[in-house]
C-alpha cells in the first residue's frame, strides 16, 4: 500500500476540497443519519464537517494511514478514527451514509465492492462517492509511459498506482438492484496551478506516491526528471505564471430503497 505524507498531500487543500465539498453539497437535504462512514477519510475534514452537520449522529472515518489518521485526529470532532482497509470494511451495523471522497481509486474490483457498499447501507441510506478518472488525460498517459520506458521498468511493473475508474453505466449497473435512486456525473476541474513544477508537486502527494515508493533513492529524481520533460512540452507554463492542470472526477450518490 502506498505511503502517505501529510504535509504534501495538504498542499493543494484549496483545489482538492472543492470536490469533496461539492459531493457535500449533493446529498439529499432530508438525509438524517445515525450512522455514517467516512472511508479513506485522510486529514479527517469532510468527516468532521459531517459530524458537525449531524450532532446525533455515531461518526467513523476509515483510513488505512496512521499518519493521515494521527492528523485527522488532532481535529476538535467527534468522530472516532478507525485503522482499517475498505477492500476489507465490515460495518458493525447498517450504516446511514458511507460517504468516500477521493479513496475508491486505490481499491480493486468496483464490481464487488460497489455491491458491498449498497448491501451495508440502512433502508434509505446513501452512498456518496468522488473519485478521480485519471484514464485519458495527457498527465497520467506520460507517467505511465515514462514508467513503462525507463530503466527502471521492470522495477516498476509491478506498481499498483491508481486503479482506472470503470464507465459510469456500470457503477448505475451495480447498485441498480438495490437503490432506486441514483445520481451519477462527471466534472473536469481545470486548476490554474502556481509554482515550478506543480503538477509533480500535486500528484507527489498521491498518484506519484506508489511509484517512488518502488524506486531506490539514487533513482527518483532521474524519473521525475523524465516525466517533468514530457509535462513541460504537454503542460507548458503560461506567461502569466499559471499551469493548466485538467482534472476529471466522477460523483455517485445513491440511495437505498
Ligand atoms: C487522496 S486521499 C483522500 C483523503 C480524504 N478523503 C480527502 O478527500 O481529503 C486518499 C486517502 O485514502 C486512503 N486509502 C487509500 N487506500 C485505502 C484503503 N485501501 N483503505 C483505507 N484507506 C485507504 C489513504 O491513506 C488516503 O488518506
Amino acid at each position: 500500500m502506498a505511503s502517505w505524507d501529510p504535509d504534501v498531500y495538504a498542499l493543494y487543500r484549496r483545489y482538492r476540497e472543492r470536490p469533496a465539498l461539492d459531493l457535500l453539497t449533493a446529498l439529499p437535504s432530508d438525509l438524517a443519519p445515525r450512522e455514517i462512514w467516512d472511508l479513506g477519510c485522510g486529514l479527517g475534514e469532510q468527516a468532521a464537517l459531517l459530524a458537525a452537520r449531524h450532532p446525533d449522529a455515531r461518526v467513523r472515518g476509515l483510513d488505512s494511514s496512521p499518519e493521515m489518521l494521527e492528523r485527522a485526529g488532532r481535529l476538535p470532532a467527534k468522530v472516532e478514527w478507525v485503522l482499517g482497509d475498505i477492500a476489507a470494511f465490515a460495518p458493525d451495523a447498517p450504516v446511514d451514509l458511507i460517504f468516500t471522497n477521493a479513496a475508491l481509486h486505490w481499491v480493486d474490483d468496483h464490481a464487488a465492492l460497489i455491491r458491498r457498499l449498497a448491501r451495508d447501507l440502512a433502508p434509505r441510506g446513501v452512498l456518496a462517492v468522488q473519485m478521480p478518472v485519471v484514464d485519458g488525460l495527457g498527465w497520467r498517459a506520460s507517467l505511465l509511459e515514462i514508467a513503462a520506458e525507463g530503466r527502471w521498468a521492470a522495477r516498476l511493473a509491478e506498481v499498483e498506482g491508481v486503479r482506472a475508474a470503470n464507465d459510469p453505466a456500470d457503477y448505475y449497473a451495480w447498485l441498480a438492484p438495490l437503490c432506486p435512486e441514483i445520481d451519477i456525473w462527471t466534472t473536469t476541474y481545470l486548476h490554474a496551478l502556481h509554482g515550478q513544477d506543480p503538477i509533480v508537486d500535486w500528484t507527489m502527494g498521491t498518484t506519484l506516491r506508489p511509484y517512488l515508493d518502488a524506486l531506490p533513492d539514487g533513482e527518483k529524481p532521474v524519473f521525475l526528471d523524465a516525466w517533468r520533460g514530457r509535462l513541460a512540452r504537454d503542460y507548458p507554463r503560461r506567461e502569466d505564471g499559471v499551469t493548466l492542470f485538467p482534472f476529471k472526477r466522477m460523483f455517485i450518490v445513491a440511495r437505498r430503497a
